[in-house]
C-alpha cells in the first residue's frame, strides 16, 4: 500500500530539512525525467530549496510502517525542530546532489531544479482558491530533473 505521503528533503545554509508531501508527480519534460513538487510559501523547505535548488524524494519500501514519520514531518517545521533527530532517521549524503537520502525511506530520487514557477493567483479557479488558499499561502512548483535514482542498501 502506498503511504499517504512521502518525503521531500533539502539542504542549504549548513542545515537539512525534510517534509511530507502529498502533491507531486513523476514525468518527462524537455525529454528529461523529472519529479515535480509543489511547496507552499510558508514552508521552511522553500527557504532551503531557494538557497540550494536541489532535493531528494524519499519513498518507503512496501511493508514499512512510516506513518509516524510521515505525520511528524508533515506537521512540524524544520524552523523549530530537527525532524531527523526527532524521528531517529538515518541520513546518508546524496551522491549527486547536496541533499540527504534517508535509510528508513530508501527509494531515493536525486533531483536538480530546472524550472520553478510561483502560482498565479489570477489563473486559479475561484472554488480552488477559496478551498485551498484562504490566506494566500500559494505553492511554487519546482520541476526537478532526476539525476540519480537508487534504493539505499540496509
Ligand atoms: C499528508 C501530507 C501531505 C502534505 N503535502 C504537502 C505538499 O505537497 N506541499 C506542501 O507545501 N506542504 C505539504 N504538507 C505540509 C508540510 O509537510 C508541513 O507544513 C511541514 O511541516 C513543512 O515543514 P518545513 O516547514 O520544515 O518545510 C503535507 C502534509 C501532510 C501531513
Amino acid at each position: 500500500m502506498l503511504p499517504k505521503g512521502i518525503l521531500l528533503s533539502t539542504s542549504a545554509n549548513g542545515e537539512m530539512d525534510t517534509m511530507t508531501i502529498g502533491w507531486g508527480s513523476l514525468g518527462t519534460d524537455w525529454s528529461r525525467p523529472v519529479f515535480t513538487v509543489l511547496v507552499r510559501k510558508s514552508r521552511h523547505t522553500k527557504t532551503l530549496i531557494e538557497a540550494n535548488p536541489e532535493f531528494t524524494i524519499n519513498v518507503p519500501l512496501e511493508g514499512a510502517d512510516v506513518r509516524k514519520i510521515i505525520s511528524w514531518c508533515g506537521t512540524r517545521s524544520g524552523r523549530d525542530t530537527d525532524k531527523f533527530a526527532d524521528c531517529e532517521l538515518h541520513v546518508v549524503p546524496g551522491e549527486k546532489v547536496a541533499a540527504p537520502a534517508i535509510a528508513e525511506l530508501p527509494l531515493t530520487l536525486e533531483c536538480k531544479v530546472i524550472y520553478k514557477q510561483e502560482q498565479d493567483k489570477e489563473a486559479i479557479k475561484e472554488d480552488i482558491l477559496k478551498s485551498h488558499y484562504p490566506n494566500g499561502d500559494l505553492h511554487t512548483a519546482y520541476i526537478g530533473e532526476i539525476v540519480n535514482a537508487y534504493i539505499l542498501e540496509k
